[in-house]
């Protein structure tokens, strides 16, 4: 991506990046064969530095590719399970990706031809995917929406609908490492706005890190690193119960007690990290949820 693309926009270059890298282990937890292309350089750049820890740490380079791509690759086929097992409950799906950076999911998947799919993020991101992907098309009536989430004047709503967005069937909603990048309350309100869109029956997958990982991530912008977590604002420890709130019934996980990243996760968790000179327990929530009124 340009480089006079806003540095959280970048993040979704770094998440393309460990998509590509994550093709390469000899069980990848699934199929991106578009992820290589949308990530460019930051493939070389990642790897270049993981070939260094592997070296420091006398571990295998495959070994250091699966821990640092494990959540990514975890998250994407939670979510790409979510999808196809909701899919065959609808007869016209139609799903919308707010803040969807680089993802293939409109590309990859089998979908009924009559899908309407919806992505939404800033500008220059959909415009450098679609420009990288060129001829590559998906195969669902596919649409993309230019528009700033924390900021409903930019009509992106109004697009979403008038693109044919209906709001009496149910749909099928993904914010994939999305709402951490929001201030708290730009969190709400769009929880808020996708509450109101959606009827009962619509499906929710999403996201969310713990507030302790949040605290910690505020160091790292402090200390200059941690080009994605750095820009991490909305922590949130109660999942279930901040949808309750908006009208969901929400099943929470954490990325190591899914069934398919057993191997991935040898060492004991919870994480705990002192900041502030108090414990904090670190992670992440893999969410999916039910719209009941
Ligand atoms: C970490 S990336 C994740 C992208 C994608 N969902 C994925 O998992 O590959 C975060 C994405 O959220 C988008 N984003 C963050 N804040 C946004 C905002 N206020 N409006 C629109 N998009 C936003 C960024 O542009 C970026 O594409």
């Amino acid at each position: 991506m340009s480089t006079s693309i806003d540095p959280i926009s970048y993040t979704a270059q770094i998440v393309a990046a460990k998509r590509a890298i994550e093709q390469s282990l000899s069980v990848p937890l699934f199929n991106d064969p578009y992820a290589a292309t949308l990530a460019g350089d930051e493939v070389e750049n990642l790897l270049a530095k993981w070939r260094q820890v592997a070296k420091r740490q006398g571990r295998s380079l495959e070994e250091v590719i699966t821990k640092r791509t494990r959540y990514i690759a975890i998250r994407t086929r939670f979510l790409d399970d979510l999808v196809l097992a909701t899919l065959p409950q609808f007869s016209e799906p139609q799903v919308v990706i707010l803040g969807s950076g680089l993802d293939t999911r409109a590309y990859r998947l089998p979908w009924p031809p009559a899908t309407r799919f919806y992505e939404v993020d800033m500008p220059g991101v959909l415009n450098y995917k679609g420009n990288a992907l060129g001829s590559i098309k998906p195969n669902c009536r596919h649409h993309m929406i230019a528009g700033d989430l924390e900021n409903f004047q930019t009509g992106w709503i109004a697009r979403l609908l008038k693109a044919g967005l209906r709001q009496e069937s149910p749909i099928i909603w993904i914010l994939e490492g999305v709402v951490m990048y929001l201030p708290e309350p730009s969190a709400h309100s769009l929880l808020r706005t996708v509450a109101a869109l959606s009827c009962p029956g619509s499906v929710l997958g999403m996201d969310a890190v713990k507030s302790g990982s949040i605290l910690a991530a505020q160091s790292a912008e402090n200390a200059n690193r941690g080009r994605v977590v750095r820009h991490w604002q909305f922590g949130c420890d109660e999942p279930q119960q901040l949808l309750k709130g908006y009208g969901w019934s929400a099943e929470v996980s954490q990325p190591q007690d899914i069934k398919i990243a057993h191997s991935r996760y040898s060492e004991p968790m919870p994480i705990t990290a002192e900041v502030g000179g108090h414990q904090q327990e670190r992670g992440v929530w893999l969410i999916k949820a039910r719209k009941d009124r």
